[in-house]
């Protein structure tokens, strides 16, 4: 697979470049094979012959699919031919091991890419490391819909304080910051290699949106700004300090004027947990009371669990009168059916609207039909005090 280090909001070149179900499946098998080999390189009991094949399958594979340059690097596998080299006396094992070293540290180095997308006219970029990581590292192709949802009603989101959940590479909330949200957080469970990457992201993001000169922002004061669409915003320092927590130097930050990047695990929410700070280097829990007028959740739905979990954490974080935006394909029917019963019974109401074939294809949003039940929208609301600026044109609230 390539990883394109820029993309532009072109459709053909979307498909090649979303995460999807092939990929995660690609870097499982991979995971196993590379294992396998390691441990065969590493057994000095095996046969010259079964260690040399091992170790030139492993160079080839390294060298020609990222899943494995990944699983290579997630697996240390350079370090474990390094101590192989200094174990074998074999001239011909030891070259074919250097070959592998060195072909691991062209691996290695393909760590971090950027991209660029260009939604109606409003530039988003995101970093993304690899699968490896964790689900997160990359953006799926619910999103990228979800982006061009958002980007074509910006009204929705300018002067809202808006929440991701399950965020990834934080596309969804990057955008709303572009189209004028008061305040976005974006959040992401305990994986340490998605929430550096999400931090990551969002430094890149806004850093290159910052469109001011320095000193139209007085020292410690947030300037209201507009962003190139005219949208009323917030911009971020110039000088790099955030309005939030900080890290110590050299980390990364976690708040970039209105942006920030916070710790949500959905299954805690009826936690009540208050203290705030996790390990150091990853980014502070979102405090239990805060909500927000908006939700945007992206292919957040795949295991069981997460049809009991979600609805918890959104009707811990929604405000009165606002409004939540799901978008996700429909792997399991049963699991979307016992979200829209856990829904209900925390006293918010869901409508359905499933994306039309012609609305992915022109995505071009790859293994889209490998979901029986397509792409589907979820709009969510309190029973008793619904939102005020919905279009309600094509909403019919579930009763199944
Ligand atoms: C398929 S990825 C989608 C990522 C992103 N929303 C997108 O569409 O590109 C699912 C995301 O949910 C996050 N996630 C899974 N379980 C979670 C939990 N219990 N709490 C918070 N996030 C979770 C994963 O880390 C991952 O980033």
């Amino acid at each position: 697979m390539s990883y394109p280090s820029m993309e532009s909001d072109d459709d053909d070149d979307i498909s090649e470049c979303n995460a999807d179900e092939g990929d995660f499946y690609e870097l499982l098998i991979a995971g196993e094979r590379v294992g396998e080999w390691l441990d065969t390189i590493r057994n000095r009991d095996k046969t010259k012959v079964v260690r040399l094949r091992a170790v030139r399958e492993l160079t080839a594979a390294m060298d020609t699919k990222e899943a494995y340059a990944e699983e290579a690097r997630q697996a240390e596998a350079a370090t474990v031919l390094t101590k192989a080299l200094t174990l074998t006396q074999d001239e011909e094992l030891m070259d074919a091991i250097s070959a592998a070293i060195s072909v691991c540290g062209g691996a290695l180095s393909r760590g971090s890419t950027s991209r660029e997308f260009d939604f109606l006219g409003y530039k988003v970029r995101i970093k993304e490391s690899s699968l490896g990581d964790g689900l997160g590292a990359r953006m799926w192709g619910a999103s990228y819909l979800m982006c061009k949802d958002l980007a074509s009603a910006p009204s929705l989101l300018a002067g809202k304080r808006v929440l991701e959940l399950g965020a990834g590479v934080g596309v969804c909330g990057l955008l709303a910051r572009e189209l004028g949200a008061e305040r976005v957080v974006l959040t992401e469970a305990l994986f340490p290699g998605v929430l550096k990457n999400l931090a990551d992201s969002a430094a890149f993001h806004c850093e290159a949106a910052s469109d001011l000169p320095p000193d139209t922002c007085p020292a410690g004061e947030d300037a209201p700004y507009r962003t190139a669409k005219g949208v009323p915003c917030m911009r971020w320092h110039p000088d790099g300090r955030g309005t939030g927590t900080h890290v110590s130097p050299g980390d990364l930050r976690f708040d970039y004027g209105n942006v920030s990047v916070r710790y949500l695990d959905w299954s805690e929410e009826d936690d009540k947990v208050t203290e705030s700070s996790l390990a150091p280097g990853l980014p502070p829990r979102l405090p239990p009371d805060e909500k927000f007028e908006v939700i945007l959740v992206c292919d957040c739905l795949y295991e069981m669990e997460h049809a009991t979990w979600l609805p918890l954490a959104i009707a811990s974080r929604l405000a009165p009168h606002g409004r939540c935006h799901i978008l996700c394909p429909v792997r399991y029917e049963d699991m979307f059916k016992a979200f829209r019963s856990n829904i209900r019974s925390r006293g918010l109401r869901v409508s359905v609207e499933v994306a039309q074939d012609s609305e992915w294809d022109r995505a071009g949003i790859r293994g889209s039909a490998e979901y029986p039940g397509g792409f589907t929208r979820l709009r969510i609301e309190w029973l008793t005090s619904p939102a005020t600026d919905w279009d309600r044109t094509h909403m019919e609230w579930c009763t199944y």
